[in-house]
């Protein structure tokens, strides 16, 4: 049976969300043989010559997309980003404590499992602002003694983002790019660790991508009864492969980045992209004289992931439901805050911004 591509609907699901296309399809074609491996990648081992193949170009095309410099580690793990939240404060966080950004639902939940490890202080919190933007520079003051600042830089629920790489005045910057890595071009020498679950920008759920400095790397504090897996130590020396790895997994990272690099120009190409889908989704809203109203203030807003309310709960639901029957899907906001939110990843297709903006006008003349 084949299942033709005309089925798809437009995806804005905030994640797992939608693939390439021809990653998707070349997945397919190779699903059951790998050529010339007269097997699945599921069916072999992590330590064979075609994984540590398939491990070592994905490990190239993400240092040459992202311009990784040798002195960093490319790591992939398991957990989720969810994991990181606890692995990073373990690793790193020394007496002089860490500092958390609150921007939004995420990283308050890093924040939480930081607590849990040692002392955090909050140089700045977005919460009684409702989480609307994302701190300039000179915002916030970090403290001299921590062992590291953390960022995230797309908060996925509130749809708010940074359009820089922020000044963290000094301390390793550690940043979980979950829901935007990727999406623009970043100046990796600025960051001690990057962060992100794939299952947003870069693959399926599975796979927890981790970029690291050396030079932060040799700051792990020591401790002999962390538990050897929750240590980046042992996935550092064994390059990812301490245990068995999520071979499948890393093989779609490996085709969404021969994707980005290939067929979209790499980040610089994807950016633009991202950009102008955002822009016509943003204009939407801008232009519906307050039918639609955003959430973010206009400097915070998320290329990912788009947030607006409209003016009650039954309306919203009346869009959601609508939109759905059109096939635009996955439009339901986070449950915690409410409203829709058009979540618009690499993957997303220009045609279903188009499509969502005259749903929206049509909606919006029509309610
Ligand atoms: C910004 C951000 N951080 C962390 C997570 C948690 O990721 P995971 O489910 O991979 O643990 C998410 C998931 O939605 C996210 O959007």
């Amino acid at each position: 049976m084949t299942v033709s591509t005309s089925q798809r609907i437009f995806n804005f699901s905030a994640g797992p969300a939608v693939l390439p296309l021809p990653a998707l399809q070349e997945a397919q074609r190779d699903l059951v043989c790998y050529p010339d491996a007269g097997a699945s990648v599921m069916e072999m081992s992590h330590r064979g010559k075609v994984i540590d193949g398939i491990i070592k170009q994905t490990e190239a095309r993400l240092r040459r997309i992202l311009g990784v410099p040798e002195n960093y580690h490319v790591l992939f793990l398991q957990g989720g980003a969810s994991l990181q939240f606890s692995m990073v404060p373990i690793n790193f966080l020394g007496s002089g404590g860490a500092d958390y950004l609150e921007l939004g639902a995420w990283s308050k939940k890093a924040m939480a499992e930081a607590r849990k490890v040692g002392q955090v202080q909050v140089p700045w919190s977005g919460k009684a602002e409702g989480f609307k933007r994302m701190p300039g520079d000179g915002d916030f003051k970090v403290s001299p003694e921590a062992s590291y600042l953390h960022i995230t830089s797309n908060e996925t629920i509130e749809g708010i983002q940074f359009h820089r790489d922020p000044d963290s005045q000094g301390l390793p910057l550690v940043c979980d790019a979950s829901s935007d890595f990727l999406c623009r071009p970043l100046d990796i020498s600025r960051y001690a660790m990057i962060y992100a679950g794939a299952q947003k920008n870069v693959g399926p759920a599975g796979v927890t991508l981790v970029v690291m400095s050396d030079e932060f790397y040799s700051k792990t504090l020591p401790d002999e009864k962390r538990p050897t897996m929750l240590g980046y130590k042992v996935h550092v020396e064994n390059k990812s492969l301490y245990n068995t790895a999520p071979v499948f997994a890393i093989y779609m990272v490996g085709l969404v980045l021969k994707w980005l690099e290939e067929e979209m120009g790499g980040v610089s190409g994807i950016y633009a992209h991202n950009q102008k889908k955002a822009a016509l989704l943003y204009q939407a809203i801008d232009q519906s004289d307050g039918y639609y109203r955003g959430h973010a203030e206009v400097a915070s807003r998320s290329l990912m992931n788009v947030t607006w309310r409209l003016s009650s709960e039954e309306l919203e639901k009346k869009f959601i439901q609508e939109a759905q029957a059109r096939g635009l899907d996955g439009l339901k906001g986070h449950r915690s805050v409410g409203g829709i939110r058009a979540s618009i990843y690499n993957a997303f297709p220009y045609e279903g911004v188009e499509s969502l903006v005259s749903f929206m006008e049509e909606f919006r003349r029509k309610n």
